[in-house]
């Protein structure tokens, strides 16, 4: 997953970038002249001679004349930064009428993802990814349940704070097929670290076939294995705070599971989306992230077994 603020790869992030090059090249040359300038002097002074009085006067011209150009030459930095700046600060502040409209949600300490409709039956819930498609601006609102979060996708967007009680907003308008990493950039305690966005960018007609997938119910149990593992995961502790679209579970308090196997990570980035790692996870949450809400579930192996081969049919 791409994690570099200089490989943009929406409108966003490239404003941003311009301004970094903009700043960075100009300024590493001056910084140089400048040391270069130093040397030189030191050793002018170290090898110069004692001047005439007609020699000193017509010096002490040149200076002044250097003094006023070296004057000019910086405020016509400083007036082209600014532009520069005010320039690119306009295409991040553009917002699309057609923009697609999702809510992110900072949890501690995973993302609840939601593509808003006017039709509520066609809203999708889902969590630690965010599917975009290319050429389109999403407008993401950004919404905060506890603690103060901060979203951070370098590759599309800069930072941006979720503030509890308070709506915030991010546009991004991906250009590059790809998959990105955004994380949490604000200290928001003990799993700060572990807040992992894993964020898909693709076609408008492959984003489309996704956001429909999303939307179906989740797949029903394809063996008698994972059959056991639903009426577990219905009956048992998971249905206090997960919800799967078509069964029993329908809290919000946890990331939603309706296809939580099509998704590259589990916990937010704790761990690998795997078989292995998701009955390791189940088995004892506490060892993996540590401070999780998740609490024990206290299940027995052929348990954790089942409720594998359930939830790793959820694609
Ligand atoms: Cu959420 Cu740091």
């Amino acid at each position: 997953m791409t994690h570099d603020a200089l490989a943009p790869a929406a409108d966003q992030a490239r404003a941003i970038a311009t301004v970094w090059h903009a700043l960075f090249w100009p300024n590493a040359i001056i910084y140089f002249a400048m040391l270069g300038a130093l040397a030189w002097a030191v050793w002018r002074r170290r090898n110069a001679s004692t001047d005439s009085s007609a020699e000193q006067s017509r010096q002490a011209r040149r200076w002044t004349v250097a003094l006023i150009g070296w004057t000019a030459f910086i405020a016509a930095m400083l007036t082209a930064y600014t532009a520069v700046s005010f320039v690119q600060d306009r295409r991040l502040l553009a917002r699309d009428s057609d923009a697609l409209r999702v809510r992110i949600t900072g949890k501690q300490w995973w993302w609840q993802v939601e593509y808003l409709d006017a039709d509520p039956s066609r809203q999708v819930t889902t969590a630690n990814e965010l599917h975009l498609p290319v050429g389109r601006m999403t407008r993401i609102e950004l919404v905060s349940d506890d603690v103060i979060h901060s979203l951070w996708i370098p590759a599309l967007n800069g930072k941006q704070d979720l503030i509890p009680g308070r709506k915030t907003e991010l546009a991004v308008t991906p250009r590059r097929l790809g998959r990105y990493r955004g994380e949490c950039a604000e200290f928001c305690g003990l799993q700060h670290a572990h807040m992992v966005l894993a964020v898909t960018t693709e076609s408008p007609a492959a984003f489309a076939a996704w956001l429909d997938a999303q939307r179906a119910p989740a797949a029903a149990p394809a063996s008698a294995s994972a059959l056991r593992g639903k009426q577990l995961f219905e009956s048992g502790p998971c249905a206090m705070c997960h919800a799967i679209a078509g069964t029993e579970a329908g809290s919000h308090v946890g990331p939603d599971l309706t296809h939580v196997a099509s998704r590259p990570l589990l916990a937010a980035g704790a761990l690998p989306n795997d078989r292995a790692h998701l009955a390791a996870w189940l088995a004892n949450p506490q060892a993996h992230k540590p401070g999780t809400n998740m609490p024990d579930p206290r299940l027995t192996p052929a348990e954790v077994t089942d409720l594998v081969e359930y939830l790793e049919g959820l694609q």
